[in-house]
């Protein structure tokens, strides 16, 4: 892990946030390839859930009427068990502590219910950072983020940001039937910033405060959800292993033992982090349970007609949740090798080529040599010029030896580098240089472009 944060900070993917400031607790800052890998993650769960016809995207807004919280649950059931250590006062997720001993700890327990099961363990329970025996209390630590929006002072009124973007899509799901385009089943998909404060951000990109999550909010008659849910559950994780590449012995399923408040079932996809197996992706079978609450809440009717049984329903849901952030964190660690080429060590993050930030680099062989430096510009503007997408960067590098250049593309994980020399001039084709093996060939300019496709 420490290899990757000092790689993304180096090669600019991320940075530390504020970090002139001595840094901010779990926020992050994506740099420009953090920001173009992000795209590409962004734009590769999109295409997967347009994919569906009856799939459409929306972008709701982060801030909200604050029933919708109340009426979700979230302000009285959003939240952690925090435990400070009284010695050197470090702050942990009692949930944390109690499993690392063998102890659970119910999402539903009340705080005086976490409480007992944490007394009963006090004598086996030290502090990560000091290793005393010495914690106070647990206290239910709400997560939910506020801030106040208002103009005369008087009228300023507590608000929430959003902590998951789900219930934007409940929200509008009524809007959403009534154009007419979907009749249940249908999935309303969307990508955005949700804000959590989280007792203890840690493991980079993994547990942030600020983090943009991928959600799909699918829609369903109850008597079709407990088939629907198996589909979505095959249809992700092949999503993981076949889409983003990643391998099949790093994934695992885990079933939820101790369900949230909204859940009648609940399952993760799980990756094997450097830190061990953790959370990578849930999927979950909502029930009714969200557009019943807002039903209550805002008095809006949220059943649907069933031409079947001639009965009105409220519709299941089946959600799949997965955050930017932390699949980017997976695509790191997947993507991250050290190798010898040429005799020579190298660090390469071998990232599939469709997700790779920079999608090839062009290079003069000499940069001295204006009619090198002139044709080899003249190809790179002519590639770019084919790539506008914010996740399709093509670089143009006439710093250094061509081994260095090579060095720094591999980094960063550029696919194909590209080097223009003197036979370039004469008969229009290049060398082609392949990330992964070293391989070099010779191919045509014309046919550069087919080669990224
Ligand atoms: N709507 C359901 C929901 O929000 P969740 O398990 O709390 O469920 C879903 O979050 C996904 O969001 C997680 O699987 C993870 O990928 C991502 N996620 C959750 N908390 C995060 C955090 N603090 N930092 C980064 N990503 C996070």
């Amino acid at each position: 892990m420490e290899k990757i944060v000092a790689l993304c900070k180096r090669r600019g993917f991320v940075f530390p946030g504020s970090e002139i400031y001595g840094g901010f607790a779990g926020t992050y800052d994506f740099g420009p390839y953090g920001v173009a890998l992000r795209s590409n993650v962004v734009e590769t769960w999109t295409k997967a859930m347009k994919d569906h016809e009856n799939v459409t995207l929306i972008d709701s807004s982060i801030f909200t009427a604050p029933k919708v919280w109340e009426a979700s649950g979230h302000t009285a059931g959003f939240a952690d068990p925090l435990v400070i250590c009284s010695e050197c006062r470090s702050k942990f997720r009692a949930d944390h502590l109690l499993e690392a001993v063998g102890k659970k700890a119910d999402e539903k327990m009340t705080e005086t219910e976490i409480n007992k099961v944490f007394d009963e363990s006090r004598k086996q329970l030290k502090c990560p950072t000091c290793g005393k025996k010495n914690f106070g209390p647990v206290r239910l630590k709400k997560m939910l983020a506020t801030s106040t929006l208002g103009v005369m002072g008087q009228d300023d009124q507590e608000v929430y940001l959003r902590a998951e973007t789900a219930q934007g899509i409940y929200i509008n799901y009524k809007n959403i039937l009534e154009t007419g385009m979907f009749s249940v089943p249908f999935g309303v998909a969307q990508v955005g910033k949700v804000f959590r404060n989280e007792i203890s951000p840690r493991q980079f990109l993994f547990r942030k405060r600020e983090f943009e999550q991928m959600e799909m909010q699918y829609f369903v008659h109850p008597r079709e959800a407990a088939g629907e849910y198996e589909k979505w559950k095959q249809e992700r994780m092949t999503y993981c292993r076949e889409i983003l590449g990643v391998s099949e012995k790093k994934l695992r399923w885990k079933k939820h033992e101790h369900l949230v408040f909204y859940a009648k079932d609940a399952w993760d996809i799980e990756y094997e982090f450097p830190f061990g197996w953790a959370e990578l992706e849930g999927i979950h079978h909502r029930g009714d349970y969200d557009l019943t609450q807002h039903q209550k809440f805002s008095g809006v009717d949220m059943s649907v007609y069933d031409e079947e049984t001639k009965e009105r329903f409220i519709p299941n849901v089946i959600e799949t949740s997965v955050g930017v952030d932390r699949t980017m964190l997976m695509l790191f660690c997947e993507a991250y090798a050290e190798d010898e080429m040429n005799r020579e060590k190298r660090v390469v993050l071998r990232f599939p080529p469709k997700l790779a930030p920079v999608k090839m680099a062009v290079f003069p062989l000499l940069r001295n040599k204006p009619l090198l430096v002139a044709r080899a510009r003249e190809i790179y503007k002519n590639i770019k010029s084919k790539f506008s997408g914010m996740g399709s960067m093509i670089l143009f590098d006439d710093n250094g030896n061509i081994g260095k250049r090579y060095r720094r593309q591999d980094e960063i994980g550029t696919p194909f580098c590209v080097t223009i020399d003197f036979q370039t001039l004469d008969d229009d084709t290049v060398t082609l240089r392949h990330r992964d093996t070293g391989e070099q060939e010779r191919v045509k300019i014309i046919d550069l472009v087919q080669k990224l496709a």
